[in-house]
């Protein structure tokens, strides 16, 4: 390729309200010759404060793309196509409005086939899988749980072909890093310190930089590696987090963020600003993201403090105990004490290495207080064909030790009298907001911290709480004028984060973003939605006993939640037609209004 690139320090006095960098393209893509103007925006002003422009003469490969026709072309179109001669290589082909681009593929989370999700006509690309949002015409990511965007190409038609003008390499290339607007810190005395170092900490440091935050970036995690995919720990009790880390701290040096693993907040400031350490380490700020996720409840009964072999499920280091503690080979007795989520993936994958597994639980199915009677029942058929045994309506009374070694647990005994062997015990009996460094401010009664609409904590300055810790106020289907949610959702905790960066780098509040969860049952369970204010029926479409269905739930009219197995991407686009009120009601629904049908609106 030929390049002349030359810059101009221009005032040019383009009064564009955009505040995300822009690319305007000049001449046809189809020529060998393209120029393009790129104006950089600065994020965090709406006034421009410089501009350049490049002009580049290149002699791209021109690609032709087959397997599409161009008189199908419309609006909210979406095909996979191939890339003539690079072999099987596909993009998908999308029209956003006029806009037609070529985009990777796969979702840059994990790799689900984008062409099932759902596409909206404002161009927000939705993944079936577990809810990541892409702008279809820029590739960049825009809603959690993926953190990197797509490869976009620029089509041109040129007769009757569709063509685009690409380094081989990209096409090929499965994502790309998000358009960081800005990578280096400018401004000495603006510094954000982020509190936690997990999912809703990852969100909002991605997003400070993506919306063009000028600061330092602080964060500061109890633990010692960098934001791993937490939600892999009860599904594949996964001890290196290297396989698991997101970014390593060497990228988030790349982005200026100032990474301290291992490092504990004992106490914070709000009069003063600051943050300190249990070594006694103050670091000051301008603004503060509390991201310090919850702590696994322990049963407060004999035994369950002093007993080893009893564990929980949070980070690296208990996963890595369960696994020393029972290995992989199976053959091992393993008491579940309840039928949460992370309680029943667990015993997914523990029967899977051949253990014993026996899940005690107080409802008469697992999940039936959130999901329901009949969808708990399909859940707990699914783990019982793989082998797990149940002893549900149960009350716990103790854990005892075992003969051979009185400081390990050996059976767990419950309030009727039966009493199980037990190897290792593994609690699934819910978490507490990790907030017991917070004083001085008033705390919710489950300990959480209560925020506005755009995560500021009520009464404090230049303060944010996010994820597992904050109670917001929730705008959902179903929801009431003054209604508050503490949502434990991965992706609640990511997006909480990048509407605190958006905040502090723009002043402006991100709009509601639908809560969606995600289970692996042995088959993936999708979730969408809030039943804060309570369900009072649920239409199943499908067949339960087949585990192939989905369950709105619904109060009167208003449908407030979905789940679906082996459906996708209903739930996703239920989450879509939920964020615009565009959900069928209930009545609808069962008059055999199909939700796939609906157009998202704009
Ligand atoms: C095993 C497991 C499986 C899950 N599976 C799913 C799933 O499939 N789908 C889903 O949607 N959700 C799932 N979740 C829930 C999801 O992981 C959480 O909702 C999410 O991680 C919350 O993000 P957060 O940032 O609030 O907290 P976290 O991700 O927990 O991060 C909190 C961080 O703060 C640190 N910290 C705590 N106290 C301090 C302190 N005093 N000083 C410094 N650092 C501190 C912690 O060490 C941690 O790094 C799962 C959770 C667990 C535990
Ligand atoms: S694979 Fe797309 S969001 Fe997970």
């Amino acid at each position: 390729m030929d390049r002349i690139v030359f810059a101009v320090r221009s005032p040019l006095k383009l009064k564009l309200a955009a505040k995300r960098p822009a690319i305007v393209q000049v001449g046809g893509a189809s020529t060998v010759l393209q120029t393009l103007i790129r104006i950089r925006l600065q994020a965090s002003n709406p006034l421009i404060r410089h501009c350049f422009h490049t002009a580049t003469v290149s002699k791209m490969p021109q690609y032709k793309l087959t397997g599409v026709d161009k008189s199908d072309l419309k609006p909210t179109f979406k095909q996979e196509v191939t890339v003539e001669g690079l072999g099987d290589t596909k993009l998908l082909l999308v029209q956003v409005g006029q806009n037609i681009t070529a985009l990777s593929p796969r979702c840059t989370h994990y790799g689900a086939p984008l062409v099932k999700g759902t596409l909206t006509p404002s161009g927000r690309l939705k993944c079936p899988w577990h809810g990541a949002c892409f702008n279809a015409v820029t590739g960049d990511i825009e809603d959690a749980p993926a953190l990197d965007s797509l490869n976009r190409f620029l089509v041109t038609i040129d007769g009757d072909d569709l063509v685009i003008e690409a380094e081989e390499s990209k096409i090929r290339e499965f994502s790309r890093a998000p358009t960081y607007t800005c990578k280096q810190a400018a401004l000495e005395d603006d510094v954000v310190v982020i509190v936690g170092g997990g999912s809703g900490a990852i969100g909002s440091l991605e997003a400070l930089r993506e919306y063009g935050y000028e600061g330092k970036i602080v964060v500061l995690s109890k633990e010692s590696y960098p934001p791993i995919d937490r939600t892999k720990l009860s599904k594949a009790l996964i001890t290196d987090p290297n396989k698991i880390a997101w970014r390593t701290i060497e990228f988030l040096k790349g982005l200026d963020v100032d990474f301290h693993p291992s490092t504990v907040v004992k106490g914070i400031d709000f009069e003063k600003r600051f943050v300190e350490t249990d070594q006694g380490r103050i670091f000051n700020y301008k603004k503060v993201i509390l991201a310090t996720g919850a702590t696994p409840k322990i049963l407060p009964l004999k035994g369950f403090k002093e007993l080893g072999n009893i564990f929980t499920i949070r980070t690296i280091d208990t996963a890595k105990a369960i696994v020393d503690a029972v290995g992989l080979e199976g053959g091992k007795k393993i008491v579940v004490i309840g039928s949460s989520f992370i309680g029943m993936e667990v015993a997914n994958f523990l029967v899977g290495k051949k253990h014993e597994v026996i899940v005690v639980g107080m409802e008469d199915v697992p999940m039936e207080r959130v999901m329901g009677k009949l969808v708990g029942a399909s859940f707990q058929s699914i783990l019982e064909k793989k082998g797990v045994k149940f002893y549900m309506k149960a009350s716990v009374e103790a854990a005892e030790p075992s003969s051979s070694n009185p400081s390990l647990v050996g059976s767990v005994t419950l309030k009727d009298g039966v009493s199980f062997e037990a190897d290792a015990v593994i609690l699934g009996v819910g978490v507490a907001p990790a907030t017991e460094y917070i004083r001085h401010i008033p705390l919710e009664r489950d300990g959480s911290v209560r925020v506005d609409e755009s995560f500021q904590i009520n009464g404090v300055k230049d303060a944010y709480a996010i994820g597992d810790i904050a109670t917001y106020p929730y705008e959902g289907p179903g929801s009431l004028p003054d209604s508050v949610v503490r949502i434990e959702h991965w992706n609640v905790a990511q997006n909480s984060g990048r509407s605190v960066a958006k905040h502090i780098a723009t002043g402006e509040t991100a709009g509601f973003f639908t809560p969606i969860f995600w289970s692996a049952l042995g088959l993936q369970l999708r979730y969408c939605g809030s039943t804060v204010s309570g369900y009072d029926d649920v239409v199943i479409d499908g067949n339960l006993e087949e585990n192939k269905f989905v369950a709105y739930y619904t109060q009167g009219e208003t449908v407030v939640a979905v789940a679906s197995m082996q459906r996708d991407p209903i739930v996703m686009q239920c989450s879509e037609l939920m964020r615009t009120h565009a959900m069928p009601s209930k009545t609808e629904l069962q008059n055999g209004s199909d939700v796939m049908k609906i157009q998202v609106p704009n």
